[in-house]
């Protein structure tokens, strides 16, 4: 059977408060439900979780962090338990705006770690800041990965999805997009890193998405082009009306 495109939002610290989160939410739902071929996960900030639990037709809910402890006197920490007790069926972890606050490779492995134990799905963030002329940005992501997967089982495979994120390209301050043609040439070379660790054949399964100033009038292009199976969408998640058009979009389009 063909997987559903996967069209993550992360909404940052957005909304301001509990009742537009709940508006937001309902018309996200709303949008999901037509959006057949498209499997939605929204990603509010933690204290929204459990109001959203009882997510709709093809929603699940996912979290932005997690701590890599997993209980204990860790002040202002929240645990994978927590986060599927409140109805987190997904977690993003090692998003670059977390990286700019301390988050290392090694962090990143940690908390990845104590996510599968509780059998969340992770959606790894990787991606260079800079894409330079050289390649390097090459073996900087190889170096994400790699060191982010480093304690990762062979067996949890199946609940990983890795986000490619060129630091670049995300929010307000980005001036645009990667390219679907630089996407697709980033895709293959992760795809072929994961090869290496875990075989060809789970690698081939793992679904990888593109994030980075999505929008209603990129995403069908990605999809179609970028080689990956899914996107992140920050800032164009915030409106129901804009990310019901990039979920349509994705409902449209064949998965490949
Ligand atoms: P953006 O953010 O869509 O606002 O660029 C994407 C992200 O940070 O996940």
């Amino acid at each position: 059977m063909m997987k559903k495109f996967l069209i993550v939002a992360n909404w940052k610290m957005s909304p301001e408060t509990p009742a537009r989160a709940k508006a937001l939410f309902s018309g996200i739902k709303k949008a999901a439900a037509r959006a057949k071929n498209a499997q939605t996960v929204v990603c509010p900030p933690a204290l929204y979780l459990s109001s959203m639990a009882t997510a709709g037709k093809n929603v699940a809910v996912g979290a932005q962090d997690v701590s890599y402890e997993s209980d204990g006197t860790h002040t202002g920490e929240i645990s994978a338990r927590m986060l599927k007790a409140a109805g987190a069926k997904y977690v993003i972890i090692g998003h670059s705006e977390r990286r700019a606050r301390g988050e290392t490779n090694g962090i990143v492995a940690k908390e990845i770690g104590a996510a599968l134990k509780e059998k969340l799905i992770v959606i790894l963030c990787i991606g260079e800041r800079e894409r330079d002329t050289h390649g390097e940005y090459f073996s900087f992501i190889e170096s994400q990965l790699r060191e982010s997967l480093a304690g990762i089982a062979k067996k949890d495979m199946g609940r990983l999805v890795i986000a490619y994120e060129p630091v670049w390209a995300i929010g307000e301050k980005a001036k645009e997009a990667d390219t679907p043609e630089g996407t697709f040439e980033i895709s293959l070379f992760i795809r072929k890193i994961l090869a290496t660790i875990i075989g060809k054949e789970k690698a081939f399964a793992v679904q990888i998405l593109y994030g980075g100033s999505v929008n209603p009038n990129n995403a069908a292009v990605f999809l179609k082009r970028g080689g990956v199976q899914g996107l992140l969408v920050g800032r164009a998640s915030l409106d129901a009306r804009t990310f019901g058009e990039i979920l349509k979009s994705a409902s449209m389009t064949k998965n490949i």
